[in-house]
């Protein structure tokens, strides 16, 4: 089938929730992929920072057809070895203790933000059910979840929203200390913000709210959905600001392409949930298991986060080096940058895409760079070669 067939076909059939762009993926390799027509593209959003090996990593491929040989599902009533192994690789890295294992990083967020309630119900605080937000955050699509995300676009239409959300500034210590009451139950941040433009967060902004935390009795929970796994240079976002959250969720690059997503949580935190609390019913499968520790394994190798680091460092130089009157700040960590025009992108991402590279926005004029976590220079050189070429093109 054309690229044509594909998307006349899903235009008369697949829901429409998302502004597509006119051409079907069919097949990966590296930090490559190809559409239905042939056309090959340098993909530099990796699925939006989940295809942190590339695509179609031979091991990831070993780990899956191995484990689809042995046992696909089971319910979570029974103990499986590659979610027990999971869990310990997870708690050890993290420093936290416990994992819970859902399907993505919205299911993620939902359980972080029971559990920082039913916490503080178990020890007879039911009165703290309110959670600390902020602007310009993004935590998912469900109806807790698009409430904590404090973009109104995202939660227009989908009144009555769910109660004990406040929205402080990101990066402003002042706005949330105002917030703060006997009410409030936990903090909920991205300590690097992805769709809100990548921003990240300043490291005095995280120690004092950490500070702040322990010292009111309120959980402090980081979303590292997008930031985690690896992408800001160390395993967690969290670790390279010396900061360490009572809860943890991640996803997205946590399966590199298999779905998945897992919340972490200290001892005392994690007391909050007892058996019948919380459960999903593929959460932590054996093949999303199965891959994701091959992936965790991979990521959390030293030498791994140095090419991140390293390779980060060269994208945001040749980033910088770019002269065009239009941009207006290159910033973000680690290989999950951001190029803020002044001006909609839309345009510049489809010449890109026309010009053989694949590119997403932070909102609507900020250029997102999420490529897989082992790109090379080359294919950096490559990208950035393209980029200005669609510079020129763009009036
Ligand atoms: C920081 C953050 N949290 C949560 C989510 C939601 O993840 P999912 O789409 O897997 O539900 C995203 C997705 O972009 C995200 O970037």
């Amino acid at each position: 089938m054309s690229n044509q067939s594909i998307v006349n076909q899903g235009q008369q059939y697949v829901m429409n929730t998302y502004s597509r762009f006119p051409i079907a993926l069919v097949r990966g390799s590296g930090s490559y992929v190809w559409d239905a027509d042939g056309k090959q593209y340098l993909d530099f959003l990796g699925g939006i920072a989940v295809c942190i090996l590339g695509h179609c990593d031979p091991g990831m491929q070993t780990a899956l057809n191995e484990q689809a040989s042995r046992l696909w599902h089971v319910s979570n009533l029974y103990w499986i070895q590659p979610q027990v192994e999971l869990a310990e690789k997870l708690t050890r890295l993290s420093g936290l203790d416990r994992a819970f294992f859902c399907n993505s990083g919205a299911e993620a967020n939902e359980a972080a933000l029971k559990l920082a309630r039913k916490y503080h119900y178990r020890r007879g605080q039911s009165q703290r059910h309110q959670f600390i937000v902020f602007n310009h955050s993004f935590h998912g699509r469900t109806l807790a979840t698009v409430t904590a995300t404090g973009q109104k676009k995202y939660q227009e239409g989908f009144a009555p929203l769910p109660a004990g959300f406040v929205y402080a500034d990101f990066n402003d210590l002042e706005s949330v200390r105002r917030l703060i009451n006997d009410e409030t139950a936990a903090i909920l941040l991205e300590p690097v913000q992805g769709e809100g433009g990548i921003n990240p967060g300043q490291p005095e902004f995280l120690t004092a709210i950490r500070s702040v935390c322990d010292q009111e009795d309120i959980l402090l929970i980081f979303d590292e959905v997008q930031c985690g796994m690896g992408r800001t240079g160390a395993f967690l976002a969290c670790q390279s600001y010396g900061v360490t959250p009572d809860i943890v969720t991640i996803a997205k690059g946590l399966g590199g392409g298999f779905p998945m997503g897992a919340m972490l949580a200290s001892d005392r935190a994690a007391s909050g949930f007892a058996p019948g609390d919380h459960a999903s019913t593929f959460g932590g499968n054996p093949l999303a298991t199965a891959v994701a520790n091959y992936v965790v394994d991979v990521v959390s190798s030293p030498s791994f986060l140095e090419n991140v680091e390293s390779m980060g460092a060269y994208l945001r130089q040749g980033l910088n080096k770019i002269e065009d009157k239009r941009i207006m700040e290159v910033r973000g960590k680690g290989l999950m940058l951001g190029v803020e025009f002044d001006r909609e992108i839309r345009d510049l991402v489809e010449i890109c895409m026309k010009l053989g590279l694949l590119l997403i926005g932070a909102g609507p004029q900020v250029l997102r760079f999420v490529p897989p976590l082992n790109i090379t220079a080359a294919e950096i050189d490559q990208a950035l070669a393209i980029l200005q070429a669609a510079l020129k093109e763009w009036q």
